[in-house]
């Protein structure tokens, strides 16, 4: 029976398999330091392959660099042994909702989630950290060698201490800040879907580097906009040179050539120019110039007004935008009008019920349409009763822009820098006004409020107290405000929390156990995990969707959890009994899992996997 690996996927493999599809031939096999054979790239049969295209050593080249960022491809490829914690009490209705809040490093989280939404997010935002020279960053675990590395991830980190202030007094003041978005940034992207699009707040700080950055992690063919968001109404007076009304979202898809930007809706404004002055009965219109710039010859003839008789031709330098016997159906299909008096030149009929449906939307955002930062902070204000400061939320508007032209009703979206979680918030509301079943993943950080301030007096020690609440409260108000429309809104959330692995620690990995440190893995998983802690470890060991229904059983005395029906059946329970297996076989899971220490007899053990052979061949049967 085979174990769970209980670690994130090493990226380097996903690598080195992307080689082996366009070079099977560059695929070898040496043995690691620890005498395990592994599979490698033979790098001098790759450079020979692409021998007239490649630049090595110090010759000149177009590049991006800064010390780091050998650091942050580590970072972002190297597994970790954590584990997201379901945490029922924080959550609004845990069993049923398709929402996550994942509280931890998002680092982690990326990690985390890799099986599971592996190209399943259709929209990513971001507000990270401008760097404005006082921003904490989290100081990430560099990759070392594994044993350094796992002794260090197994570790608790509840101090918070590896919060670092970045201030410009720091001689890698916009290094670090380079290095922590990029790991984030390369393994966002594989969560992207193919035709998923990311948007990325920031300001002048960094505007430049991230640009750059992104440029190379998503590819310059992907970038799509670069919009300014006019943030601020009116001037400071103090501003020096500058008063900075604005500030940035950059866009780019995962595919340029897939990706879609939906249209916007129609403005009143738009639609106010349509009127009807001849009754028509396809209704609203507008008219056009029938004629174009160019040479005459190229197209003109005699138009005669039905009503009137009189003519018309292109004037000098011009000519009719259709041939003849186009203008001739548009005639008799009352599309081309000559005035109210019927005497005036011709002009071309567009009927608003035929018009695009949408209007595209442009690069600048103005606060009118999307909001700006003071209605981020009173959207804020209004929802707490109790003073809560954060610093410039976003406008719940500015999020459904984003949303309206970059997800369908189904979709998923993630923000992993959530803050108060502006971005759940709008994805609830604009579910709630398009009847849309969007979900929503928010990953934030417990960091902890400042003590001095409102949000710390009146009860929320971390902003994550605050986004939940948040979610909380918006939810609320969202139903209360559409009872018709929002009764089956989802406004729950499951809370997961980054947590160290499930397992004791042990400084190596599950891969390395040999048979005679086996003893140690007797009664191997940490005394405060609850069943459903090893649960979820075990969704995302097999990538399954961690907001799949969860029903609990009891069956035979021992507590089965049972997942969307069939999808997983899982016993943490000691004493195995070899009827209990049957009886869980009957179900014909697609998976099953038990606890490693917890049959009976090694003989059961062994019968485990022969009983699902022969009553469900189908069930995949692993031990945690
Ligand atoms: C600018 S705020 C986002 C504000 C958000 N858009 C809103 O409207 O409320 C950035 C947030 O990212 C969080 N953050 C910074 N580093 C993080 C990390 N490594 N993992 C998770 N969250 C992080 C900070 O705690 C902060 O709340």
């Amino acid at each position: 029976m085979d174990g769970l690996k209980m670690q994130t996927p090493n990226l380097v493999d996903a690598n080195i398999e992307k080689i082996a599809t366009l070079f099977p031939n560059c695929i070898t096999e040496d043995r690691a330091e620890n005498g395990t054979v592994r599979r490698v790239v033979d790098f001098d049969l790759l450079r020979q392959e692409l021998s007239a295209s490649l630049v090595e050593g110090p010759r000149e080249r177009y590049t991006l660099n800064w010390p780091g960022k050998n650091e942050a491809i580590l970072t972002a490829n190297a597994p970790i042994a954590k584990t997201l914690r379901p945490c029922r009490e924080d959550s609004v209705d845990f069993d049923t909702t398709h929402n996550i809040y994942i509280e931890g490093d998002n680092l982690d989280a990326l990690k985390l989630l890799q099986e599971t939404y592996l190209s399943k997010i259709k929209m990513i935002y971001i507000d990270p950290p401008y760097n404005i020279g006082n921003d904490f960053i989290y100081e990430d675990d560099f990759a070392e060698d594994t044993e350094t590395f796992f002794q260090r991830s197994n570790q608790m980190d509840g101090e918070g201490n590896r919060l670092v202030a970045n201030t410009e007094a720091n001689g890698r003041f916009h290094s670090d800040w380079m290095t922590m978005m990029y790991s984030r940034l390369k393994l966002a992207r594989n969560l992207l879907r193919e035709d998923g699009i990311i948007f990325i707040s920031i300001d002048d700080n960094e505007q430049a580097n991230l640009k750059k950055q992104c440029d190379e992690i998503f590819g310059e063919d992907n970038f799509l906009a670069q919009i300014m968001w006019q943030k601020m109404y009116s001037g400071k007076a103090d501003a020096t040179h500058f008063g900075r009304f604005h500030e940035y979202i950059l866009c780019y898809a995962r595919n340029s050539n897939v990706a879609e930007i939906l249209l916007l809706p129609r403005t009143e404004e738009m639609n106010a120019r349509y009127k009807n002055p001849d009754n028509d009965p396809r209704g609203d219109w507008l008219s056009n110039d029938l004629t174009a710039a160019g040479e005459r010859s190229a197209g003109h003839y005699e138009v005669l007004s039905p009503s009137t008789g009189k003519s018309f031709d292109s004037p000098q330098g011009k000519h009719w935008l259709y041939s003849q016997e186009t203008m001739k159906k548009l005639l008799e299909d009352n599309r081309i009008y000559f005035g109210n008096n019927g005497d005036a030149f011709p002009r071309l009929k567009r009927f608003l019920t035929e018009v695009q449906q949408g209007r595209r939307a442009n690069t600048i955002w103005l606060h009118d349409e999307v909001g700006h930062t003071d209605e981020g902070t009173k959207e804020l204000k209004k929802l707490f009763d109790t003073a809560v400061n954060f610093s410039a939320p976003k406008p719940t508007r500015l999020l459904k822009q984003m949303m309206v032209i970059a997800s369908k009703p189904n979709d998923i979206i993630l923000d992993f820098f959530s803050g108060s979680a502006t971005t759940a918030h709008a994805t609830m509301q604009l579910n709630a006004e398009d009847s849309g079943n969007r979900k929503f993943i928010m990953v934030q950080l417990p960091e902890p409020c400042d003590e001095k301030s409102e949000s710390f007096k009146a009860g929320y020690t971390t902003i994550a107290e605050i986004g939940k609440e948040r979610i909380r409260r918006a939810g609320k108000k969202i139903i209360s405000e559409s009872p018709l429309t929002a009764q089956n809104l989802d406004i729950g959330f499951r809370v997961l929390k980054v947590d160290t692995s499930n397992m004791k620690d042990v400084y190596y990995t599950p891969d390395e156990l040999k048979q005679d440190n086996l003893e140690l893995f007797k009664d191997h998983i940490k005394p405060d995990r609850i069943p459903e802690d090893l649960l979820f470890q075990v969704f995302i060991d097999w990538g399954l969707d961690l907001t799949l229904p969860i029903t609990k059983e009891t069956i035979d005395g021992k507590t089965v959890f049972l997942v969307d029906t069939n999808a997983l059946i899982a016993c943490f329970d000691a004493g195995i009994t070899e009827e209990l297996v049957k009886k869980l076989a009957a179900h014909k899971p697609l998976r099953a899992v038990f606890r490693d220490d917890a049959f009976g007899s090694d003989s059961i053990k062994i019968n485990v996997e022969q009983i699902f052979k022969s009553l469900s061949p189908g069930t995949e049967v692993k031990s945690i």
